[in-house]
């Protein structure tokens, strides 16, 4: 990608927003982002509009068209793309790729969900839509229990523990202590994860990345039509998408998202960049193992060590990759379609030096967004550019 910039982002908290509609949320997170772009809304030439479950939950749909209304854009294309959890990345990416290709002057990328207002059964219902029903639907498993097997499989192979697995818990959560955005922020012992309510085995509540409500928003612009502020400059550098084996009984191998494999490896090739050059990512913890298996498939830890890495602190602040320095899935809360937008909101401030929990200097920020049991991957590189 090249010669398309980041204007401005926007977001809501993720965790509860009672009585809001998910049109309300995302005007809401677009609004901030247009107004921290400090471009003219005329310019904005495409909306799209990352959601994932609120047709099912909410009885809602069409919220491209509703939000770019809301926001004074009719008339504007107004797009709803869905890949399950990933939805907010894959946005981001028709986004920059509508900039990038010349169509659009600016384009807006929103993500939203609503979830909390629904009874965790069927929550679970709407998301197990991101499975292909007609094989994985008669295995009765759910994603606690799909990311309960995919820890299994990992502790066989490597050696996992639970100690290194409830590390990642404990790091991601005291990092949403200091983002006011995050709803599932604590002070924790591996000793409190492990005891916590047992979920799906091995899978325990603190685990687990919350059932939430919220929305990000972010203005992408041609980096030539960027308005000049004292801001650093920020660049995409990639935006890649890959999609994976749609079932549980097509992975060749539990330990590893092939979607994110190829999504890495094509951004990391557009960037011209390779991992010792990122200097953080919001990777997609949405189980705790998650992390430590992402960590590995985006080549930022060796194979096997995203466990070892954790309990060592080497994926902490400070550490070798500060991994998910806002908090992540498991302390913001996952409000679905929003995640992957919500990413990047993360990365972006982080970049320009405005983040409440801020990696010292960074340069050069990636965000990881993986839908379903790995249907559907994006990864996004970000970079600041002085001067
Ligand atoms: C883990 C899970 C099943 C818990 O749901 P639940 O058992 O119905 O829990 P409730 O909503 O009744 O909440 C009970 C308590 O646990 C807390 N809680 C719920 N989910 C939590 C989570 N993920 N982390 C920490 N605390 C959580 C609630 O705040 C509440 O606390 P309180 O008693 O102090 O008020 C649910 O959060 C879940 O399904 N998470 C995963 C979502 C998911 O799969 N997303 C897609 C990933 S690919």
């Amino acid at each position: 990608v090249t010669g398309v910039s980041i204007a401005g982002v926007g977001s809501t908290s993720f965790g509860r927003h009672d009585g809001r509609t998910p049109q309300d949320l995302g005007i809401m997170a677009a609004r901030d982002a247009i107004l921290d772009a400090g471009i003219d809304r005329g310019d904005i030439d495409a909306v799209y509009l990352g959601n994932f479950v609120s047709g099912v939950l909410t009885g809602q749909e069409v919220l491209a068209g509703l939000v770019a209304h809301g926001l004074g854009l009719s008339g504007v294309p107004a797009t709803k793309v869905e890949g399950a959890c990933a939805s907010g990345g894959i946005a981001f990416r028709h986004a920059v790729m509508a900039v990038a290709s010349g169509q659009a002057r600016a384009a807006l990328a929103v993500g939203v969900e609503v979830m909390t207002g629904r009874d965790t059964p069927v929550v679970t219902g709407a998301l197990n839509c991101a499975l292909d029903n007609a094989s994985d639907g008669a295995t009765g498993l759910s994603f606690p229990g799909f990311f309960g097997l995919v820890w299994r499989a990992h502790a066989a192979r490597y050696g996992t523990t639970r100690a290194q697995v409830a590390a990642v818990a404990v790091k991601n959560k005291r990092h949403g202590l200091r983002n006011p955005l995050a709803s599932l922020g604590a002070d924790l012992t591996g000793e409190a994860v492990a005891s916590s309510r047992l979920v799906a085995d091995p899978i325990r509540l603190l685990d687990c990345c919350g059932v939430s409500d919220g929305a990000a928003a972010v203005v992408v612009t041609a980096s030539d039509r960027l308005p000049r502020t004292a801001r650093p400059r920020i660049d995409v550098l990639a935006a890649a998408q890959s999609s994976g084996p749609p079932r549980f009984s097509a992975f060749d191998d539990m330990t590893s998202f092939p979607a994110t494999v190829a999504a890495a490896k094509m951004a990391y090739a557009q960037a011209g960049l390779g991992p010792k050059d990122i200097d953080l990512v919001e990777l997609h913890d949405c189980f705790t193992v998650a992390e430590i298996i992402d960590s590995e498939d985006l080549g930022l830890v060796p194979r096997g060590e995203g466990g070892v890495w954790a309990v060592e602190g080497r994926t902490d602040i400070g550490g070798d990759i500060p991994i998910n320095p806002s908090g992540g899935l498991l302390a913001k809360g996952h409000p679905v379609g929003a995640t992957g937008l919500g990413q990047v909101f993360e990365v972006v401030r982080q970049l320009r030096g405005e983040h409440p929990n801020p990696v010292g200097d960074a340069r050069v920020g990636m965000a990881h967004n993986l839908g379903g049991a790995g249907i559907a991957c994006t990864v996004s590189i970000l970079g600041r550019v002085d001067g």
